[in-house]
């Protein structure tokens, strides 16, 4: 009996002072394992005079269910508590970062990536094309022979013979047309060249062209579309209005005026009075233009236009001066930051 007492009393200060689970599970093998001390106790009743069996036989199972108890009770709080210590450990402490102020998306990407979208949910397939160009299909392809006049419209920087910084990304349009076969559902944004600078012409801006080649497309379709990127960007009530116009790579062609954002078509400074801005190229693709691509004219025909990215981000968040967008003044860009 004394034996199990100070077995208990050696129990109840070692694990007191127990600080570890790892000490802990030692402890649990040290009193309760195979050759542990009070499995050594329970193996000797059978040693012990039959009458004293019984007594001797409850107290040490009384101490082996306190002990079990006791074992998993410590060993719940010591895991918490370790736990509790590494979560405090562990902590990262943001505060001690310097924090950087928040960068904003150019009002041109921002109006980009806008169009893309809608374009990609139509089913369009979004490019990129090469800033330096051939002749060819910066004009050529688009039927623009080395004489037309329609090379006056867009002073050209050329860089050698037969080289050039694309003026338009039209160019993507045979470049793409080239190596697929309709139906073809295209749109290709980026920067192009013109010598040419004043509030409203910076010699490098942004276009986006769009080009749809199938069976049975109508202008009509080339209407849908614009009514659709319109309303999203400029709100659903835009209205979208063709004019005759010409290029040599569509046809027929038009300029696409958009009931002004500003006035809501009533007419206004923005809009000179006449409640129209005007936007963009389109028309229908020029058989010429699938035939130089090696596209059957008489099975297919489509569409295309092409817009400039500046001008719609002028239009839509009222800047007044094309220079802003290149002068990298932070007042100026940080506007269109969240
Ligand atoms: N590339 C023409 C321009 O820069 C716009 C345009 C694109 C017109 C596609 C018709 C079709 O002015």
């Amino acid at each position: 009996m004394s034996t199990i007492a100070e077995i208990k009393a050696t129990f109840e200060r070692e694990i007191s002072s127990c600080t570890s689970v790892a000490v802990i599970q030692d402890l649990k093998v040290k009193y309760l394992g195979k050759t542990g001390e009070l499995t050594a106790l329970l193996k000797g009743i059978r040693d012990l005079p039959p009458e004293e069996r019984p007594t001797f036989g409850a107290k040490v199972n009384e101490l082996r269910n306190v002990m079990e108890s006791t074992f998993s009770e410590k060993l719940t709080q010591l895991k918490r508590q370790e736990m509790e210590l590494s979560l405090k450990n562990e902590k990262i402490d943001i505060s001690l970062c310097e924090m950087k102020p928040w960068g904003a998306l150019h009002p041109v990407t921002l109006v980009k990536n806008e169009i893309c979208d809608l374009l990609i949910a139509m089913g369009f397939e979004v490019l990129n094309g090469p800033e330096i160009e051939t002749d060819y299909y910066n004009f050529q392809a688009l039927n623009i022979p080395y004489d037309h006049p329609a090379r006056d419209m867009q002073d050209t920087f050329y860089l050698a013979d037969g080289i050039l910084l694309r003026t338009q990304t039209s160019s993507m349009q045979a470049r793409y047309m080239e190596n697929k076969k309709p139906p073809i559902k295209m749109v290709c944004p980026g920067k192009v060249f013109r010598s040419d600078s004043d509030a409203s012409h910076s010699p490098v801006f942004h276009q986006i062209e769009g080009l749809v080649v199938d069976k049975k497309v109508t202008l009509r379709d080339l209407k849908g579309t614009l009514e659709y990127i319109a309303s999203h960007l400029f709100g659903k009530d835009t209205k979208v209005r063709f004019r005759p116009s010409f290029f040599p790579f569509t046809e027929p062609s038009v300029e696409v005026d958009l009931t002004c954002s500003n006035c809501g078509g009533k007419g206004c400074s923005l809009c000179k009075g006449t409640g129209w801005i005007e936007v963009l190229g389109a028309g229908m693709v020029n058989p010429k233009v699938l035939e130089n691509c090696g596209i059957d004219s008489a099975k297919y025909n489509g569409y295309a236009f092409g817009m400039g990215l500046e001008r719609i981000a002028m239009i839509k968040y009222g800047i007044p001066d094309i220079r802003l967008f290149f002068e990298n003044d932070q007042r100026f860009l940080k506007q269109f930051g969240k």
